[in-house]
């Protein structure tokens, strides 16, 4: 059984990896380094936590080169990362932005940055759209929260339409457990805020793979977790909802997370899943479609989907672990 490891585990996406990873039937979880949590029990940070022994660590590098770790999490913040991928010897996934861009100078622009690792290649870590690459892969860039359920919302008939705009809401969780929503919950109490309005990093990021015109608008909401988008697409021509359910459900097919929903979905019914649910479907007198999409921003957002990644990548089964 491979030995797998997390590097900022101490943190929200670093937790639920640990979750799924103890429970999970094809790895051993070996190395859960925090450098300021190090030597603590899980259970002092999250109290939540079952097993009231198990310690965050902090190997060196040179100790988890040198030991039989097969793959490790990058669970840390965006340019921290790629100080790290550099030096390890195993396989990595990282779940922060710093090698999701095709083309580094675009990621130097939208995070203002120099990139320190700027030759290396990773594939994108969206196994419904890149499940081949992902299997030979030893770099996976997991996807942003927003970008998942923006694409996942629209890219089957991103081509049908004119215009798309992506609205979106995301629970707090998605700032990380340093955020001012976390350590002042008086901002969001009874409140909602739209953060960003036109230029959002999400938005160049959905770029990459939406080739319509589009606008993302991101809300943070009163909500720990849970991600939804309410993508309007302008449409070329007339189409009736059920056609656009039907091309939704045979693009999704095969899918082991993607749900198509005959109902408008909505948080409850993927909070503490890997699953994106798809639904709604409706076309109005403008000829505008509405498409709704929901995700646990902490799982297929983020640390279900980056597991999903590291089952592809070490032949296991797709979905091992995240029955959640
Ligand atoms: N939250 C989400 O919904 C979400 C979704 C998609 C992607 N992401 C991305 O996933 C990454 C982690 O997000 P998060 O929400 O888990 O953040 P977080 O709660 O702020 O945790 C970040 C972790 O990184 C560690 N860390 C900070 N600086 C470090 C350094 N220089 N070297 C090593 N470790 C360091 C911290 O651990 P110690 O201080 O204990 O060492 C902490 O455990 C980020 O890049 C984020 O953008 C998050």
């Amino acid at each position: 059984m491979p030995d797998v490891g997390i590097i900022g585990a101490s943190g929200f996406t670093g937790y639920e990896l640990i979750k799924i990873l103890r429970k999970h039937p094809g790895v051993s979880l070996k190395v859960l380094n925090s450098e300021n949590h190090a030597g603590r029990k899980v259970c002092e940070l999250y109290p939540d936590f079952e097993d009231k022994e198990l310690e965050f660590t902090n190997f060196g590098i040179d100790e988890i080169n040198n030991s039989k770790i097969g793959l490790v999490f990058l669970a840390v913040p965006n340019k921290t990362a790629m100080k790290l991928v550099p030096k390890l010897k195993a396989k990595s996934i990282d779940l922060s932005a710093d090698y999701r861009f095709k083309r580094v100078e675009e990621y130097e622009k939208i995070y203002e940055a120099k990139h320190a690792d700027a030759e290396r290649r990773a594939v994108y870590g969206l196994p419904e759209l890149f499940r081949k690459k992902i299997k030979k892969a030893r770099l996976v860039a997991n996807p942003g929260c927003y970008v998942t359920a923006s694409i996942l919302a629209a890219y089957p008939v991103q081509k049908i339409a004119k215009y798309i705009v992506f609205d979106c809401k995301s629970g707090y969780s998605g700032a990380g457990k340093e955020s001012a929503y976390v350590k002042d919950p008086s901002i969001l109490r009874d409140n909602i805020q739209a953060y960003k309005l036109t230029t959002h990093r999400h938005k160049y990021e959905i770029a990459q793979f939406i080739k319509t015109k589009m606008s993302f608008t991101p809300h943070v909401i009163d909500t720990f977790r849970g991600m939804m988008c309410t993508a309007h697409f302008l449409l070329k021509k007339n189409h009736s909802p059920e056609e656009i359910k039907q091309i939704f459900k045979e693009f999704y097919a095969n899918e082991p997370f993607v749900e198509i929903s005959d109902k408008i979905p909505d948080l409850h019914d993927v909070q503490g899943t890997n699953k994106c649910v798809i639904g709604g479907f409706e076309i109005d007198d403008n000829n505008q479609l509405v498409v709704v999409s929901v995700i646990d921003n902490l799982l297929k957002g983020a640390s279900g989907q980056a597991v999903q990644n590291m089952n592809l990548m070490l032949g296991l089964a797709e979905n091992a672990g995240l029955v959640l």
